[in-house]
């Protein structure tokens, strides 16, 4: 089954709306290679300006978090429906920092991903071990609980719904990226737990992101794994000249 790579960056918190517009527009006036998708996601404060940048480019606009309500009392909160009046296609979900620094569950992040499939975005489930865990040879069992929690009860018609992100939480921000053994072997695991909870079909249409200190470098390695459909890229996306390296990726083999 080919799948089309997705390589997305996200911003985290920063840039400010001049700074994103700029990062935004040298990003979609560089050449992307048509065989792949590229998706930005800036803070909320921006998007609705680099939505503006992007208008006309094939890149997707992507938020960085989202309520699974359309509208209500959820101080500081954006809701699907807020994301969409701004032009975002897909939103990441159960980030490593959501769930670490400010406690989101399993089942707060659940939440999100019907919401955000309710209203026709494209969720991007991240999941990962920390460094605690991959060394007491729990990484699988923690992948499985974080997946089949997240997903319960999400119905899929295609694999396209949906991009699940591997981010090993010892390897983002770190510089220390997993070994594409590491890679291939987790995105392996998890492409089968997928076909065991979605039809085949649509489990091996679905994109698994590798995310955790890619760069331009390790890139071409990692995007040759079987599994491996994609990145998402924090720090190296924060720079247009790196991100674009990333972007035009080769696969090595
Ligand atoms: P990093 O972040 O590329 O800076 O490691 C990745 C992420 O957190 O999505």
């Amino acid at each position: 089954m080919e799948r089309r790579p997705l390589l997305a960056g996200n911003w985290k918190m920063h840039t400010t709306i001049a700074e994103a517009e700029a990062l935004a527009r040298a990003i979609a006036q560089t050449a992307i290679p048509a065989d792949r998708d590229v998706m930005l996601a800036p803070p909320f404060t921006a998007l609705a300006a680099v939505g503006r940048v992007l208008a006309g480019s094939p890149v997707l606009l992507g938020a960085q978090n989202v309520c699974w309500e359309e509208k209500g009392a959820f101080t500081g909160e954006i809701s699907p429906a807020m994301l969409q009046d701004v032009g975002c296609r897909q939103v990441i979900i159960g980030h490593s920092e959501r769930r670490h620094i400010f406690g989101e569950t399993d089942g707060m992040i659940n939440k999100r991903v019907a919401g955000a499939a309710r209203f026709g975005l494209v969720p991007v489930l991240c999941i990962g071990e920390t460094l605690e865990e991959r060394e007491s040879g729990q990484t699988f069992q923690v992948l499985e609980r974080q997946l089949r929690n997240g997903l319960l009860d999400i119905k899929l018609a295609s694999g396209k719904e949906l991009v699940v992100a591997y981010e090993p939480v010892w390897a983002i921000g770190t510089g220390k990226t997993a070994t594409v053994e590491q890679a291939q072997e987790t995105h392996h695991f998890v492409r089968n737990l997928l076909i065991d909870m979605y039809e085949k079909n649509i489990a091996t249409q679905m994109r698994i992101l590798y995310g955790g200190s890619v760069n331009p470098d390790n890139v071409d390695a990692l995007m040759s794994q079987d599994d491996v459909d994609g990145a998402l890229v924090g720090g190296a996306a924060l720079k247009a000249d790196s991100f674009c390296s990333i972007i035009n990726f080769k696969k090595s083999a």
